[in-house]
């Protein structure tokens, strides 16, 4: 169950890798695009526009960050719930891209080679994940779920250089790999857990009732705060694979 309101309040910050990763995409005409993991939709309309794509489809399984994707839509860009490891499609794509959802996905060499069968011959494929499972906002999120009884999130980004062997093996000609360092300025230690709310905390606010989230959310915040300190502002470095390819 996301909460877009959550989730946006660092939509700066989390717009930056979706824009440094649209850069990346060489612009053909009439390309026909889909979204994976699209969220409320809002970047997909940006990348629809900057991309003067002739269709787009936006695909994601949460009804709650589908809601807003309504006006953001229009005839050459739609919305569509559905889960990305089901997905299929009639007619190949000229683009598969996604921003910050296949990391929630497990087995990457099955699901890389899963889409990219869905592309056109000299398609392009688009990634951006977060890597940042061995920060303590995400290590200490493991150690509490595991104190509270509850199945820790699973790490499914693969090192960048797996996936440069991966795209290698599926046949792609051209490649970009990167693993990039992105800091953000926020007031205290105590504002990372706002940020993690947004995203990483998900599941186990769903796994849990009200009542023991409101108490996983206190131990989990002391832990943070007594590991990342007192400075102020607190500088959160996030770590973010940026994965492009074309053939
Ligand atoms: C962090 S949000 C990113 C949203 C959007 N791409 C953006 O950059 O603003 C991750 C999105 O992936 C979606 N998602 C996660 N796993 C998914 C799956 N297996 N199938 C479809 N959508 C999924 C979530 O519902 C959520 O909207």
């Amino acid at each position: 169950m996301w909460d877009p309101t959550q989730y946006e309040r660092f939509k700066d910050e989390r717009a930056q890798p979706f824009r440094d990763l649209a850069s990346l995409i060489e612009r053909r005409p009439r390309m026909r695009v889909v979204d994976l993991g699209c969220g409320t939709g809002e970047l997909t309309r940006e990348l629809h526009d900057q991309l003067a794509a002739e269709e787009t489809i936006g695909i994601d399984n949460s009804e709650t960050m589908l809601l807003k994707s309504q006006s953001f839509g229009s005839e050459a860009l739609r919305f569509e719930k559905g889960d990305v490891e089901g997905f299929v499609t009639d007619r190949p794509f000229d683009l598969i891209f996604s921003n910050a959802a296949l990391h929630w996905i497990p087995d990457h060499d099955h699901l890389f080679a899963k889409l990219v069968a869905l592309l056109s011959p000299h398609g392009q494929l688009a990634v951006q994940m977060p890597a940042n499972h061995d920060h303590p906002s995400h290590r200490i999120a493991t150690e509490a779920a595991v104190s509270f009884g509850i199945s820790p999130r699973t790490v499914n980004v693969l090192p960048p250089e797996r996936y440069a062997a991966l795209l290698h093996h599926l046949g792609f000609a051209r490649q970009h790999i990167r693993l990039q360092v992105y800091g953000h300025i926020l007031p205290s230690a105590a504002d990372v857990v706002e940020w993690t709310k947004g995203s990483t905390l998900t599941p186990y606010r769903e796994a849990l009732s009200a009542e023991r989230y409101e108490e996983f959310l206190a131990e989990y915040s002391a832990r943070v705060v007594a590991a990342l300190g007192e400075e102020r502002p607190y500088f959160y470095t996030f770590k973010r694979v940026l994965i492009w390819g074309t053939f």
